[in-house]
Protein backbone atom coordinates (compact mmCIF):
# COMPACT_ATOMS: atom_id res chain seq x y z
CA UNK A 1 0.00 0.00 0.00
CA UNK A 2 1.46 3.27 -0.62
CA UNK A 3 2.34 5.27 2.39
CA UNK A 4 2.41 9.26 2.30
CA UNK A 5 4.67 9.18 4.79
CA UNK A 6 7.35 11.63 3.34
CA UNK A 7 4.31 14.72 3.31
CA UNK A 8 4.24 13.64 7.32
CA UNK A 9 5.60 16.14 9.92
CA UNK A 10 7.71 13.52 11.90
CA UNK A 11 7.03 15.38 15.19
CA UNK A 12 4.05 17.58 15.48
CA UNK A 13 2.85 16.00 18.98
CA UNK A 14 5.95 16.70 21.35
CA UNK A 15 4.90 15.88 25.22
CA UNK A 16 8.08 14.26 26.57
CA UNK A 17 6.69 14.20 30.38
CA UNK A 18 3.43 13.37 29.58
CA UNK A 19 4.83 10.33 27.19
CA UNK A 20 6.81 9.48 30.37
CA UNK A 21 3.92 9.66 32.71
CA UNK A 22 1.37 7.97 30.31
CA UNK A 23 3.32 5.25 29.61
CA UNK A 24 3.27 3.91 33.51
CA UNK A 25 0.01 5.09 34.16
CA UNK A 26 -1.98 3.23 31.30
CA UNK A 27 -0.35 0.02 32.21
CA UNK A 28 -1.78 0.46 36.08
CA UNK A 29 -5.13 1.84 34.85
CA UNK A 30 -5.52 -1.31 32.50
CA UNK A 31 -4.52 -3.72 35.66
CA UNK A 32 -6.14 -2.33 37.98
CA UNK A 33 -9.22 0.01 36.87
CA UNK A 34 -10.24 -1.78 34.47
CA UNK A 35 -9.42 -0.70 31.32
CA UNK A 36 -7.78 -3.65 29.53
CA UNK A 37 -11.46 -5.37 29.86
CA UNK A 38 -12.85 -1.98 28.42
CA UNK A 39 -10.01 -2.62 25.40
CA UNK A 40 -11.24 -5.60 25.04
CA UNK A 41 -15.02 -5.06 24.36
CA UNK A 42 -13.86 -1.98 22.49
CA UNK A 43 -12.04 -4.25 19.59
CA UNK A 44 -14.08 -8.15 19.83
CA UNK A 45 -15.49 -8.86 16.47
CA UNK A 46 -12.85 -6.73 14.15
CA UNK A 47 -11.40 -8.33 11.17
CA UNK A 48 -10.32 -7.03 7.86
CA UNK A 49 -7.81 -3.88 7.50
CA UNK A 50 -7.72 -1.93 10.89
CA UNK A 51 -5.91 1.93 11.64
CA UNK A 52 -5.57 2.79 15.13
CA UNK A 53 -5.49 6.39 15.54
CA UNK A 54 -3.15 7.81 18.36
CA UNK A 55 -2.04 4.20 19.88
CA UNK A 56 0.19 5.46 22.55
CA UNK A 57 2.14 3.07 23.59
CA UNK A 58 0.32 0.00 21.86
CA UNK A 59 -2.43 -1.20 25.09
CA UNK A 60 -4.81 -1.94 22.48
CA UNK A 61 -2.19 -3.92 19.98
CA UNK A 62 -2.75 -7.61 22.52
CA UNK A 63 -6.55 -7.46 22.12
CA UNK A 64 -6.97 -7.33 18.42
CA UNK A 65 -8.92 -10.39 17.16
CA UNK A 66 -7.30 -13.17 15.21
CA UNK A 67 -9.93 -11.95 12.35
CA UNK A 68 -8.00 -8.65 11.88
CA UNK A 69 -5.50 -8.54 9.02
CA UNK A 70 -3.43 -6.23 10.05
CA UNK A 71 -3.64 -2.81 11.92
CA UNK A 72 -1.81 0.87 10.94
CA UNK A 73 -1.12 2.18 13.92
CA UNK A 74 -0.53 5.90 13.93
CA UNK A 75 1.14 7.95 16.92
CA UNK A 76 2.79 11.41 16.71
CA UNK A 77 4.74 11.07 19.67
CA UNK A 78 7.82 10.14 18.94
CA UNK A 79 8.31 8.61 22.65
CA UNK A 80 4.85 6.68 22.76
CA UNK A 81 5.51 5.90 18.98
CA UNK A 82 8.79 3.64 20.17
CA UNK A 83 6.70 1.77 22.90
CA UNK A 84 4.50 1.01 20.92
CA UNK A 85 6.65 -0.35 17.62
CA UNK A 86 7.93 -2.82 20.75
CA UNK A 87 3.88 -3.38 21.71
CA UNK A 88 3.69 -4.24 18.25
CA UNK A 89 6.70 -6.91 18.16
CA UNK A 90 4.38 -8.58 20.88
CA UNK A 91 0.87 -8.29 19.11
CA UNK A 92 -0.31 -11.77 17.29
CA UNK A 93 -1.88 -9.82 14.45
CA UNK A 94 0.78 -7.99 12.11
CA UNK A 95 0.80 -4.06 13.36
CA UNK A 96 2.92 -1.27 11.17
CA UNK A 97 3.08 1.56 13.63
CA UNK A 98 3.51 4.92 12.06
CA UNK A 99 4.21 8.49 12.54
CA UNK A 100 1.45 11.11 11.90
CA UNK A 101 -1.44 12.67 13.24
CA UNK A 102 -5.32 11.60 13.33
CA UNK A 103 -5.87 15.70 11.03
CA UNK A 104 -3.60 13.91 8.12
CA UNK A 105 -4.17 10.67 8.37
CA UNK A 106 -1.02 9.37 5.99
CA UNK A 107 -3.43 6.84 4.15
CA UNK A 108 -5.37 6.37 1.23
CA UNK A 109 -9.05 7.14 0.94
CA UNK A 110 -10.95 4.01 2.03
CA UNK A 111 -8.18 2.21 3.00
CA UNK A 112 -10.12 0.03 6.06
CA UNK A 113 -12.58 -1.77 7.39
CA UNK A 114 -12.30 -0.19 10.40
CA UNK A 115 -10.85 2.50 12.78
CA UNK A 116 -10.31 2.55 16.09
CA UNK A 117 -9.97 5.71 18.78
CA UNK A 118 -9.23 5.21 22.48
CA UNK A 119 -8.48 7.96 24.80
CA UNK A 120 -7.68 10.05 21.79
CA UNK A 121 -10.43 12.28 20.23
CA UNK A 122 -10.10 14.17 23.68
CA UNK A 123 -6.41 15.06 22.99
CA UNK A 124 -6.75 15.80 18.95
CA UNK A 125 -5.72 19.69 17.99
CA UNK A 126 -9.05 19.68 15.71
CA UNK A 127 -11.87 16.67 16.48
CA UNK A 128 -13.74 17.36 13.80
CA UNK A 129 -10.93 17.26 10.85
CA UNK A 130 -9.69 14.05 12.76
CA UNK A 131 -12.84 12.98 12.38
CA UNK A 132 -13.55 13.93 8.86
CA UNK A 133 -9.71 12.00 8.26
CA UNK A 134 -10.97 8.83 9.83
CA UNK A 135 -13.98 8.76 7.35
CA UNK A 136 -12.24 9.43 4.40
CA UNK A 137 -10.15 6.04 5.50
CA UNK A 138 -12.84 4.12 5.88
CA UNK A 139 -14.42 2.00 3.46
CA UNK A 140 -18.29 2.80 3.11
CA UNK A 141 -19.80 0.87 5.88
CA UNK A 142 -16.40 0.58 7.35
CA UNK A 143 -17.21 0.83 11.04
CA UNK A 144 -15.50 3.03 14.00
CA UNK A 145 -14.87 1.89 17.14
CA UNK A 146 -14.50 4.54 19.89
CA UNK A 147 -13.85 4.75 23.57
CA UNK A 148 -13.35 7.82 24.98
CA UNK A 149 -13.47 10.22 27.57
CA UNK A 150 -15.73 12.66 27.32
CA UNK A 151 -18.41 15.36 28.84
CA UNK A 152 -20.22 14.55 32.02
CA UNK A 153 -23.77 14.40 32.26
CA UNK A 154 -25.45 17.11 34.75
CA UNK A 155 -24.53 20.75 34.40
CA UNK A 156 -22.12 20.93 37.72
CA UNK A 157 -19.38 18.52 36.84
CA UNK A 158 -19.82 19.83 33.27
CA UNK A 159 -19.08 23.62 33.72
CA UNK A 160 -15.98 22.36 36.35
CA UNK A 161 -14.44 20.47 33.10
CA UNK A 162 -14.85 23.27 30.44
CA UNK A 163 -12.82 25.37 33.61
CA UNK A 164 -9.81 22.40 33.64
CA UNK A 165 -10.44 22.28 30.32
CA UNK A 166 -9.55 26.52 29.70
CA UNK A 167 -6.87 26.01 32.48
CA UNK A 168 -4.55 23.38 33.84
CA UNK A 169 -5.90 20.10 32.22
CA UNK A 170 -4.42 20.09 28.71
CA UNK A 171 -1.20 21.53 30.11
CA UNK A 172 -0.71 18.92 32.96
CA UNK A 173 -1.77 15.99 30.08
CA UNK A 174 -0.79 16.38 27.06
CA UNK A 175 -3.36 18.42 25.35
CA UNK A 176 -6.09 16.41 26.62
CA UNK A 177 -9.52 17.97 27.15
CA UNK A 178 -12.49 16.74 29.55
CA UNK A 179 -15.34 18.27 28.21
CA UNK A 180 -15.23 17.08 24.54
CA UNK A 181 -18.92 16.04 23.39
CA UNK A 182 -17.45 12.76 21.47
CA UNK A 183 -20.50 11.11 20.49
CA UNK A 184 -22.14 14.53 19.09
CA UNK A 185 -18.85 14.96 17.48
CA UNK A 186 -19.24 11.63 15.69
CA UNK A 187 -22.80 12.29 14.57
CA UNK A 188 -21.86 15.48 13.14
CA UNK A 189 -18.85 14.34 11.17
CA UNK A 190 -21.71 12.57 9.58
CA UNK A 191 -21.15 8.42 11.08
CA UNK A 192 -24.30 6.74 11.59
CA UNK A 193 -23.89 5.83 15.85
CA UNK A 194 -24.76 2.31 16.53
CA UNK A 195 -24.86 0.45 19.84
CA UNK A 196 -23.05 2.75 22.65
CA UNK A 197 -23.02 2.61 26.15
CA UNK A 198 -21.77 5.16 28.85
CA UNK A 199 -19.37 4.00 31.82
CA UNK A 200 -17.65 5.60 34.78
CA UNK A 201 -13.70 4.76 34.53
CA UNK A 202 -12.31 3.79 37.34
CA UNK A 203 -16.09 2.00 38.11
CA UNK A 204 -15.25 2.52 41.80
CA UNK A 205 -12.88 5.07 44.10
CA UNK A 206 -11.80 8.55 43.04
CA UNK A 207 -13.79 9.68 40.83
CA UNK A 208 -11.93 11.79 38.43
CA UNK A 209 -13.21 14.94 35.36
CA UNK A 210 -11.93 12.32 32.76
CA UNK A 211 -14.04 9.31 34.63
CA UNK A 212 -17.37 9.58 32.33
CA UNK A 213 -16.69 7.66 29.20
CA UNK A 214 -17.96 6.28 26.13
CA UNK A 215 -17.85 3.14 24.21
CA UNK A 216 -19.47 2.59 21.29
CA UNK A 217 -19.70 1.76 17.35
CA UNK A 218 -20.47 4.42 14.58
CA UNK A 219 -20.15 3.51 10.77
CA UNK A 220 -19.50 5.22 7.71
CA UNK A 221 -22.97 5.16 5.66
CA UNK A 222 -22.39 2.96 2.89
CA UNK A 223 -23.65 -0.21 1.08
CA UNK A 224 -22.16 -2.94 3.03
CA UNK A 225 -21.79 -3.64 6.28
CA UNK A 226 -19.43 -6.75 5.88
CA UNK A 227 -15.78 -6.81 5.87
C1 LIG B 1 -4.22 9.38 26.44
S1 LIG B 1 -3.20 8.85 25.16
C2 LIG B 1 -4.09 7.40 24.56
C3 LIG B 1 -3.22 6.43 23.84
C4 LIG B 1 -3.91 5.17 23.33
N1 LIG B 1 -4.88 5.46 22.31
C5 LIG B 1 -4.55 4.37 24.43
O1 LIG B 1 -5.70 3.95 24.28
O2 LIG B 1 -3.88 4.13 25.45
C6 LIG B 1 -3.51 10.05 23.88
C7 LIG B 1 -2.71 9.77 22.65
O3 LIG B 1 -3.07 10.66 21.61
C8 LIG B 1 -1.89 11.03 20.93
N2 LIG B 1 -2.15 12.26 20.18
C9 LIG B 1 -2.01 13.54 20.57
N3 LIG B 1 -2.36 14.38 19.59
C10 LIG B 1 -2.71 13.62 18.54
C11 LIG B 1 -3.15 13.89 17.21
N4 LIG B 1 -3.30 15.14 16.79
N5 LIG B 1 -3.39 12.84 16.40
C12 LIG B 1 -3.25 11.57 16.83
N6 LIG B 1 -2.85 11.26 18.07
C13 LIG B 1 -2.59 12.26 18.92
C14 LIG B 1 -0.88 11.16 22.02
O4 LIG B 1 0.44 11.20 21.55
C15 LIG B 1 -1.21 9.93 22.84
O5 LIG B 1 -0.58 8.80 22.34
Amino acid sequence: MPLRSSKIPRDSVHHPLFARFYARFSVNADRHAGVAAHRAELLAGLSGRVIEVGAGNGLNFAHYPAAVADVVAVEPERTLRQLAVRSAMDATVPVDVLPGTAEALPVPDETFDAAVASLVLCTVRDLPQALAEIRRVLRPGGELRFFEHGLAPGPVRATAQRALDRTVWPLLFGGCHTARDTLAAIRAAGFELGTYRRLTVPERGLRLPSSPCVLGRARRPGPSAAA
